[in-house]
């Protein structure tokens, strides 16, 4: 895996002096026993974590457990007291004034939940101002400025001022200001946190919109799950300071691990997350005929299935009763030509809608491959995913 952003045994105390703290929390004390002991406030606490290039990496937890002082540590607007971040390898902690400006210019953009845009500077000139921080020239910058304008979809607001769009629309103009920039990370701090349901919908669909085409590396932080599982490739999950969870969104709603990370994952619509193939049975063959491969799952018993070509594609289905003749060895069967397939990437919730009684359901893979299989036990087990702790193992990462 390709690290852009590396965090290594990160620590902010906020304090003149973090030595004693940092002595405390190394012998193991908590937070909340520093605070206790010393008076002073920890914001990261031994955090490791590593963002993949291209990731949209959320990072998530209640109020107060650190996003934010990690966010900033990672351009050290705080500054770390222990540990390493590094960026395509080269430790920030490590760099001088001029070498840390030039990161923050050209490699690290920052997006925050209210975007300080100047107020008497039309919204074009807001957009060009990381620019003209770098000393980029007026033509060119303007030229950039308007291309990031059009990529946010505000090609038309470019001379007017900032307090005549609304909410969501400024939260575009700070997205294009840090899109302006060429950076490859961008970190978002609870960049869409302040807008109406309905414009912070849009803002998430526009980001991932965007993400397809740009592939930045972008770290975004949220205290909203339901966000982190739209948006988020990994998420990592903060608690006083600390990970206490990390990894794809199905992964972390299947298992928790902690009654703090199992509560944000309670109300998940596990339909939305899951996909046909996260919950599919695998093939197995249940007889060989001159026209094809009759499929079936491995479990046998009262399932239907599937008669193949030697490519794996769906040539007809056979119902319960055929199967179990054809598991005798009743050869000649015929099978019936009304099957439903889907695609391995659809989400449950669409899966149910076509779905049949007792008709199984084909996977196909992208080349249209029959990879699995799937009945009502398995669609349920796909609603249901994660909220027993006992897990039936059907479930794949
Ligand atoms: N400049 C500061 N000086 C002292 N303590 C601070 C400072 N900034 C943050 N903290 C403390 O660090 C801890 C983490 O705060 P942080 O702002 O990182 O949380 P957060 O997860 O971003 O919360 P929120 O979701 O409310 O934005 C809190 O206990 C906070 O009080
Ligand atoms: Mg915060």
């Amino acid at each position: 895996m390709n690290a852009r952003v590396k965090i290594e045994n990160l620590y902010k105390v906020f304090a003149k002096d973090p030595a004693p703290a940092l002595a405390m929390l190394k012998a193991g004390s908590s937070k909340s026993q520093v605070q206790e002991a010393l008076g002073v406030v920890v914001g990261v606490h031994d955090l490791s974590l590593s963002v993949p290039a291209g990731a949209m990496y959320m990072v998530m937890g209640l109020s107060g457990s650190g996003k934010s002082t990690l966010a900033r540590c990672i351009n050290r607007l705080n500054e770390p007291s222990a540990g390493r971040i590094l960026l395509d390898g080269d430790d920030i902690c490590a760099l001088n004034e001029p070498a840390l400006r030039e990161v923050r210019r050209n490699r690290i953009s920052m997006v925050f939940q209210h975007f300080a845009l100047l107020p008497n500077r039309r919204v074009i000139e807001n957009v060009e101002f990381g620019l003209k921080l770098r000393g980029v020239g007026a033509a060119e910058r303007r030229k950039r400025a308007e291309e990031v304008l059009a990529v946010v979809g505000l090609t038309r607001w470019g001379y007017h001022m900032p307090h005549e769009l609304s909410g969501g629309m400024r939260q575009r103009v700070g997205l294009a200001r840090a899109l302006a920039t060429d950076a490859d990370v961008l970190i978002m701090d609870e960049a869409f946190s302040a807008l109406d349901p309905l414009i912070r919908t849009e803002m998430q669909d526009e980001l991932l919109r965007l993400q397809r085409v740009l592939k930045k590396t972008i770290l975004f932080i949220t205290h909203d799950f339901q966000e982190a599982l739209k948006l988020g490739t990994r998420i990592a999950v903060m608690s006083e300071g600390k990970l206490v969870r990390e990894g794809t969104p199905q992964s972390i709603v299947l298992e928790p691990g902690s009654d703090y990370v199992a509560a944000f994952t309670r109300d998940v619509d596990r339909s939305r997350l899951f996909d046909a193939r996260s919950v599919m049975s695998p093939l197995a063959i249940v007889a060989t005929r001159d026209d094809g491969t009759v499929v079936g799952c491995g479990a046998g018993g009262d399932q239907a299935g599937f008669l193949v070509d030697g490519e794996q594609r769906v040539l007809g289905r056979f119902s319960v009763d055929a199967m179990a003749q054809a598991r005798a060895g009743v050869s000649g069967l015929a099978s019936e030509a009304d099957f439903i397939c889907v695609p391995a990437e659809t989400k449950i919730v669409d899966v149910a809608c076509r779905y049949r009684p007792g008709q199984p359901m084909g996977v196909l893979d992208e080349s249209g491959r029959l990879i699995g299989l799937l009945d009502a036990s398995k669609i349920l087990a796909g609603i249901g995913a994660g909220r027993v702790s006992a897990s039936t193992g059907v479930l794949h990462d």
